[in-house]
């Protein structure tokens, strides 16, 4: 019974009946909707957070062998029973279309390339990747991928770039608005990224599964799951959204343009949780980049501070598996935290960042997890950002393989980002 409901009943009860409605509430241990989220940092509760380095029958693990081959797949089990849903491999049938080439995409500075990636023999869903390369380069280049939230033609107002077909757009959902070219280019400064000698893929989060619950009928549950009954660790939308990255690069590795073996992984908020899920489960992503991703992302779950676990399964009841759910304002029970999803990128080059105006995101959890993900880099002799103190709004820190930056202003991605993660990806692929 959500709380904020319960509020408007009482006003028109009175008496014993309001009490025991009182008292109801008390064992409701969901936060609604309606409660306030914590923002005061001495109001974090006590927490304590699980080794990475600990395996769960209590051994401590000192080598590399014995986290490759006890500890990470122990962790990434639990991630997938307890969080994400386990992520299928990739389909049989997958093959690759190019659709559509233009070669002088932004005025000769790239070539554009739109690729179906179908995930049937009979081609009944697919992704549609839109490319970039630089022209200036004289061979394979590295790469960033990430998905978008509001369609490839949203990420620019070249006009060269497909809008959605009606057979997209139905499958997209009822609801599906197509918006207008360029509505989000701002998070995609392409033309930057290009003149610096990187590729830039990204395809629309609904071609894989729309971002509503539906029951998972729609999408790609829908094609791969057949009548088969879902569990609690069925796998929901972060990880289809996950599994598409992967089919991504499944392409970009056929590509000669692309360098397969240097794609970096990136994602903002939803879909900065989704990069580093994709970053833990397929090791081919060369470097994972997480962008104000907040709660089940890189925010630390038991800090309890701006979104929470429970508040995050209910709005948003599709993105994680069932058993998740019984994490809701029971954080304390959790037998894992987001550190621990940081570390499974060990020892790949892993940049985390928040916005100063997110607290929604919780930006001292995000830095928290981060240096509590250290551990597993140092344990591969690799140097990882341990300094204690956050960075000022406008700093970052970067040591070794992690970097960390704090840009001021709202929950947003923008070139000041992009910039940083350039900067940091020029030291890794090229
Ligand atoms: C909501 C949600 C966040 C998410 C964000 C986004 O704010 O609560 O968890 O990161 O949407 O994806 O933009």
């Amino acid at each position: 019974m959500p709380i904020i409901e319960f509020h408007m009943k009482r006003i028109l009860l009175t008496g014993g009946m309001t009490a025991l409605l009182l008292v109801l509430s008390c064992l409701v241990s969901v936060p609604a909707r309606g409660q306030q989220p914590n923002y005061d940092e001495s109001k974090v509760p006590s927490y304590t957070l699980p080794d990475p380095l600990v395996r769960e029958n209590g051994k401590a693990v000192r080598s590399r062998r014995a986290w490759e081959r006890k500890r990470r797949p122990e962790l990434l089990s639990l991630f997938s029973d307890q969080m994400f849903g386990v992520v299928p491999p990739a389909p049989e049938g997958l093959h690759f279309k190019v659709v559509k080439v233009v070669s002088d995409a932004f005025g000769g500075l790239a070539t554009m390339k739109e690729v179906e990636v179908c995930f049937d023999a009979d081609e009944t869903q697919s992704l549609l990747l839109l490319l970039f390369v630089p022209n200036a380069a004289s061979g394979p280049v590295p790469a960033f991928l990430g998905i978008n939230f509001r369609g490839n033609h949203a990420t620019t107002d070249e006009p060269y770039v497909s809008l959605p077909s009606e057979e997209r757009m139905r499958r997209y959902g009822p609801d599906y608005q197509c918006d207008p070219r360029g509505v989000q280019q701002r998070r995609w400064p392409y033309r930057d990224i290009l003149s610096r000698g990187y590729a830039v893929a990204t395809f629309y989060t609904g071609d894989v599964d729309p971002d509503y619950h539906d029951g998972f009928h729609n999408g790609v549950h829908g094609l791969l799951d057949g009548d088969k009954p879902r569990t609690g660790s069925s796998w929901a939308t972060i990880s289809a959204w996950a599994w598409g990255l992967s089919r991504a690069l499944d392409y970009l590795e056929t590509d000669p343009d692309v360098d397969g073996a240097k794609v970096a992984v990136i994602g903002h908020s939803r879909l900065g949780k989704t990069a580093l899920w994709a970053g833990a489960t397929d090791p081919r992503f060369a470097l994972v980049i997480s962008n104000n991703s907040g709660c089940g992302g890189a925010a630390l779950s038991k800090r309890c501070f701006g979104e929470t676990v429970g508040r995050i399964n209910q709005v948003f009841p599709h993105w994680f598996c069932d058993n998740f759910k019984q994490y809701g304002g029971k954080e304390d029970t959790l037998p894992f935290d987001q550190h621990e999803l940081l570390a499974l990128i060990a020892p790949r080059p892993l940049y985390v960042a928040s916005a100063s105006e997110d607290l929604w995101a919780d930006p001292h959890g995000e830095y928290l997890s981060l240096i509590h993900a250290a551990p597993v880099y140092r344990l591969y002799g690799e140097d990882a950002v341990t300094t204690p103190e956050m960075p000022a709004p406008g700093e970052g820190r970067m040591a070794g393989k992690t970097a960390y930056h704090l840009r001021p202003g709202p929950h947003d991605i923008n070139i000041y980002d992009w910039s940083r993660y350039m900067d940091f990806a020029d030291r890794f692929l090229k």
